[in-house]
């Protein structure tokens, strides 16, 4: 079989070593590989990985230390072009003049919300892999470069509690996660925050206000509020401004992570992840199974359908919630 690899959407820690088990299981099992670079749109374009003959195919030796490096080496793009029918039909001809016969889409719920749409004009078979920080997708306990962005949060998290220790003042610290908490919720309890405004749970200005001064009245002398980017409140700018006008008691400062959450080399957690999740994906295409997302639900790979994977909001764990209300006194 010839089987077709890109990375799509917002880039993850994680993508390098998805697709180095990609290559290197489909190879091994005799299978043919072809790299589309930058997504949907190069597929569209004809944009190939060319190995050193020419030949628009990967190798083993392509994949050579991808374990540990961030970003992809295919690039990745949203692209308009293929959100229209004409440029899904472009790229199903594409896949069909190549004689590409499997595609594995390593990304999230837009990049599957692509496939289903390519699935209308091209009938060969299509397994996807989680790649995106948000954790947004049902069917995987995680998504590959989640546990990486949160690690870098909580960096981050860790040197402005020094600084902010030395000043006695409160930073908010807005991530990433596009609709989800989940970065904001893992973040908050691994950094040790005292608050976390996600957009699972209501953000209560006049409560967290109360809340500041009991622990300031209890000897705190810093405080971390992580904001995701999601929160229905708005993002950290906002919300400081609200707390201010509400009477904050503690001095303030911003950081906005941003894009950094999605760089850097992945943790091995993503790393062991994204490896099983890229030979599980080859797998699934050699049974002859489609339309399906590869995961890895307590502990068990699986497979879930691409709509299932964004037909609902993943919801972030009670637990956790309630958790970080106790360890934050
Ligand atoms: O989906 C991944 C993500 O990093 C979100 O957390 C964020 O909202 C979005 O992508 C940012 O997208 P872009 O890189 O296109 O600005």
């Amino acid at each position: 079989m010839r089987i077709g690899v890109f990375c799509s959407g917002g880039d993850a820690p994680g993508m390098n070593p998805c697709l180095r088990a990609v290559v290197r299981s489909a190879i091994n099992e005799g299978h043919e590989v072809v790299g589309i670079r930058h997504g949907y749109q190069g597929l569209i374009d004809e944009n190939f990985y060319t190995n050193p003959e020419g030949r628009p195919l990967m190798g083993l030796r392509t994949v050579s230390n991808l374990s540990k490096r961030g970003g992809t080496m295919l690039h990745s793009s949203r692209s308009e072009e293929f959100r229209t029918e004409a440029g899904q039909k472009k790229a199903a001809d594409v896949l069909k003049k190549h004689k590409i016969e499997a595609l594995i889409p390593i990304g999230g719920d837009g990049t599957f919300h692509g496939a289903v749409a390519l699935a209308r004009h091209w009938d060969g078979r299509i397994i996807g892999c989680p790649g995106t920080i948000d954790n947004d997708l049902i069917g995987t306990d995680y998504t590959i470069g989640f546990a990486t962005a949160v690690h870098t949060a909580v960096d981050a998290l860790d040197k402005l509690r020094d600084t902010a220790e030395s000043h006695e003042r409160m930073f908010l610290v807005e991530v990433m996660g596009r609709h989800s908490g989940y970065i904001g919720l893992y973040t908050a309890l691994a950094g040790g925050a005292e608050v976390a405004a996600i957009p699972e749970t209501e953000t209560n200005v006049e409560q967290i206000v109360q809340q500041l001064q009991v622990l300031k009245a209890r000897g705190k002398k810093s405080i971390m509020v992580v904001v995701s980017e999601g929160d229905e409140a708005g993002g950290a700018e906002v919300l400081n401004n609200q707390l201010k006008e509400a009477g904050c008691p503690f001095q303030t400062r911003l950081l906005t992570l941003g894009h950094l959450q999605r760089g850097g080399s992945p943790v091995p957690d993503d790393r062991i992840l994204a490896s099983r999740l890229g030979e599980f994906a080859v797998q699934a295409i050699i049974e002859g199974e489609t339309g399906m997302m590869a995961g890895e639900v307590n502990h068990e790979m699986i497979l879930t359908s691409f709509q299932d994977t964004y037909a609902a909001h993943k919801p972030v764990p009670d637990e956790l919630i309630r958790l970080l209300g106790t360890l934050s006194s």
